[in-house]
């Protein structure tokens, strides 16, 4: 089997796709379920369709597009990752493993290679948690980690439920029909940019992704009292901004001093309540992300918060509630996986290493279904989640052969 991938219409697909964007170029907003969302699912459930796929949506919007093996009863190789992009994202997250797992499967067709069995690309619902504030929407039905009950009641910042969104952009099905039954997968591989400088680093053109770090959100509001900015005096306040000032510190000391550097910590949104010059915040609303490879240490990081919270309340005299959104567990990739790309780089002479993955995907949520591996390419300076972030041509089409090689050895 001779496989090429076609770096001409590969690459002109990814700038095609960044096009269904809500933010100027070269940055790329797309929100879940959005016009401009489901204009980009419209685009790239047709490019399936051109290759053959049997394309089907479940009733979280998650798309499946399956080259049917010899064994069609048997169970499925995977492949896929999102197309959602945070606001003011780049144009490679998530897309890189989409269009490039249609590429291979593209790749192994033209090849004359046949699989045993079927061999799917999947396009997860809402990977990022920009609308409904937790990220992995479909992966996390699909896995039963989340229940539809529990789905049902997520919101968006307008009010809308997650239900209401859904079905008025035309996935109407029942939520307790996502969950995958059990075997479905044989295995799951999924390609993305790194998303950290390491490989750029050491010139390292494939990562093996061994572990994934387990992520938990917290959604933080503060209340102390509003005023005139001229009239309240300094002894009488009750700012609520300064208490989220000091506890945003606090959480950046607790991640610091962990221990670990695999330990981080973010409070990415601060909305200020009524955010008026001439006006002391009354309210503020926080989001926190917190990370590790170790469960423990994150979550003793996680009780420091709450601590933090405790004190800063009582001392400034407000009032803080702290709501958990998730709390994931790490997962470990599967070594039959692992030793199937790392063949697949050592079939092509490309060098690779072992390497953690700080973000999470939805292969986070499918290994508790399914055996999982990841395969990471380079991105300059690291960079994503910001619209400069920029992976090679020549990475791509690396990460994409050795994606299609290990479909290839999967599905045998
Ligand atoms: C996914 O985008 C993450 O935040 O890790
Ligand atoms: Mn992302
Ligand atoms: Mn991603």
């Amino acid at each position: 089997m001779s496989l090429a991938i076609d770096p001409e219409r590969l690459l002109s697909e990814i700038d095609t796709l960044a096009l269904f964007s809500d933010a100027e170029p070269p940055a790329v907003t797309r929100v879940v379920f959005t016009p401009t969302d489901l204009k980009a699912r419209a685009w790239v459930k047709t490019r399936c369709k051109e290759a053959g796929l049997t394309v089907r949506e479940d009733a979280a919007g998650n798309t499946f597009a399956r080259w049917n093996g010899s064994k069609p009863d048997a169970p499925v190789i995977g492949t896929g990752s999102h197309i959602d992009a945070i606001p003011n994202a780049g144009k490679y997250d998530g897309v890189v493993g989409v269009l490039g797992g249609l590429e291979a499967i593209r790749a192994l067709q033209q090849s004359g290679f046949r699989p045993k069995h079927s061999i799917e690309l999947l396009i997860f619902t809402s990977e990022e948690p920009t609308r409904f504030g937790i990220g992995c929407l479909g992966s996390r039905l699909l896995s039963g980690t989340l229940s539809p009950d529990s789905a049902r009641r997520l919101k968006d910042n307008d009010d809308r439920t997650l239900d209401e969104v859904r079905r008025r952009a035309g996935f109407a099905g029942e939520l307790e029909e996502v969950k995958l039954p059990a075997g479905y997968y044989e295995a799951f591989v999924e390609l993305h940019i790194e998303q950290g400088p390491l490989l750029e680093r050491q010139q390292i053109p494939v990562g093996i992704v061994t572990k994934i770090a387990a992520p938990a959100s917290l959604r933080v509001v503060i209340e102390g009292s509003g005023g005139h900015a001229g009239g309240v005096l300094m002894p009488d306040r009750r700012d609520a901004l300064c208490a989220a000032a000091e506890l945003i510190l606090a959480i950046e000391s607790a991640a610091r001093t962990s221990g670990a550097i695999d330990t981080v910590a973010t409070v990415g949104i601060c909305d200020v309540f009524p955010g008026a010059v001439n006006s002391i915040p009354a309210r503020v609303r926080l989001s926190v992300d917190i990370r590790d490879t170790d469960l423990q240490r994150r979550d003793l990081v996680m009780r420091a918060v709450e601590d933090s919270c405790h004190s800063i309340s009582a001392k400034r005299q407000v009032s803080i509630r702290s709501e958990l959104l998730n709390a994931d567990a790490p997962a470990d990739c599967a070594p039959e996986i692992v030793e199937a790309l790392s063949q697949a780089c050592r079939k092509h002479k490309l060098n690779f290493f072992p390497i953690v993955s700080r973000a999470y995907h939805d292969s986070l949520f499918i290994a508790r279904i399914a055996p999982v591996a990841m395969l990471f390419i380079p991105c300059r300076n690291g960079y994503s989640h910001r619209p400069d972030g920029y992976a090679s041509p020549d990475d791509i089409v690396r990460g994409t052969l050795v994606l299609a090689e290990t479909l290839a050895a999967l599905s045998q």
